[in-house]
């Protein structure tokens, strides 16, 4: 019979076993995943902005660990009523002793403590116990699929990119670029804020309302990324005559995955769309990487599966499914 601990405190120490189930089951959906470093979980939950609290909760038995979750709650406005479980992972020989389903009551019952009125996560699809095990519990599947997406840096075509960046020349009279490394400076974070929400245009689910981060919230997130060992590059576009940010993209990394970078978030107000604004900025952001970051071998992206500009934009770049990720949720009450 296996117990449940909440980690209160997390260190290197206690979230060591939590790491190696967490390690493990990125093998059994990517087979030559390197293992994360214990580093990399320890900052993601001490180093994370104060508008998110990662809780981990681990299965025990006979002082082995055998299982282990996320749980991730965001006081952010538009996630402030739901829970994300992030993963919940039971170790393979342990498996179909509903240990997934104690831990998953936990989190019901800590999510509601928390007034969090549902719960969404992710099974990946090839996974038939993830699929039947969110059925066990009564969650529904929300239509909404994210790929995990990745391309290897050897295979990105540097002239196809380097034809994007020249091609936006033919609008230099109206866009012009503003870069910054790690956090946004003060003269454009208000703006930068109202722009990030164009990120609420993506397909998502029906019950799906706008997630609107705070100028503040948005700055602290990309300090304690820096603070946390991790790197940062913004490229947005700015419509000259109005001074006005209109596009932007992220591509990010940390020290503990140095063969790894993230691109991030990418959006383009929807009046200046089709003007090949997001080519651009991605371009002008994996062009940079590849002169100076030589140590990252892969680019890793999420894509909604229905996103079907960002999609066509990153498989002409190279990218390629590594993982399909289907959303569910269930209410906590
Ligand atoms: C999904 C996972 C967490 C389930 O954990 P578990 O402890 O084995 O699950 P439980 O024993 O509590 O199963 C509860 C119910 O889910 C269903 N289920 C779980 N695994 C199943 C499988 N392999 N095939 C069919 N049904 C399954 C069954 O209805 C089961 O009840 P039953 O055994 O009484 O028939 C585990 O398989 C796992 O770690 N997988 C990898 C990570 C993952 O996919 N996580 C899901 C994210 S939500």
């Amino acid at each position: 019979m296996s117990s449940l601990r909440w980690v209160d405190t997390p260190s290197t120490d206690r979230l060591a076993a939590a790491n190696g189930i967490l390690n493990h089951f990125a093998r059994e959906l990517i087979p030559s995943e390197p293992d994360a470093p214990i580093e990399r979980i320890v900052s993601e939950i001490v180093d994370a902005p104060s508008y998110r609290r990662i809780h981990v909760i681990e299965a025990v038995e006979r002082d082995e660990v055998v299982g282990a979750a996320e749980l991730v709650l965001d006081d952010v406005v538009g996630r402030d009523s739901f829970a994300w479980v992030k993963a919940l992972v039971v170790v393979p020989e342990h498996r179909r002793r509903h240990i997934g389903t104690a831990m998953f009551e936990a989190i019901v019952e800590r999510s509601r403590q928390e007034a969090r009125e549902r719960l969404h996560g992710f099974f990946s699809a090839p996974h038939e116990a993830g699929s039947a095990f969110v059925t066990s519990f009564g969650g529904r599947t929300t239509g909404i699929v994210t790929l995990l997406i990745r391309v290897h840096t050897l295979d990105l075509d540097r002239a196809m990119l380097e034809g994007w960046v020249d091609r936006a020349d033919e609008h230099a009279d109206v866009y012009s670029l503003v870069r910054f490394d790690g956090p946004c400076p003060d003269m454009w974070s208000s703006q930068f804020a109202e722009l990030a929400t164009v990120m609420n245009t993506i397909p998502r689910s029906s019950e799906d309302v706008d997630t609107v981060y705070s100028a503040e919230q948005i700055l602290e997130r990309q300090k304690a990324h820096l603070a946390g060992g991790g790197w940062s590059w913004t490229v947005c576009v700015c419509q000259k005559p109005s001074m006005r940010l209109v596009g932007f993209t992220e591509l990010s990394g940390t020290p503990h995955r140095p063969w790894l970078a993230v691109q991030g978030d990418t959006g383009v107000h929807p009046d200046h769309r089709n003007r090949g604004l997001s080519r651009w900025v991605k371009a002008v952001n994996v062009l940079r990487l590849l002169d100076v970051r030589p140590e990252v071998q892969v680019i890793e992206s999420l894509n909604e599966h229905m996103n079907y500009p960002m999609l066509s934009i990153n498989a002409a770049m190279g990218f390629r499914q590594v993982v399909e990720w289907v959303e569910w949720n269930r209410a906590t009450s």
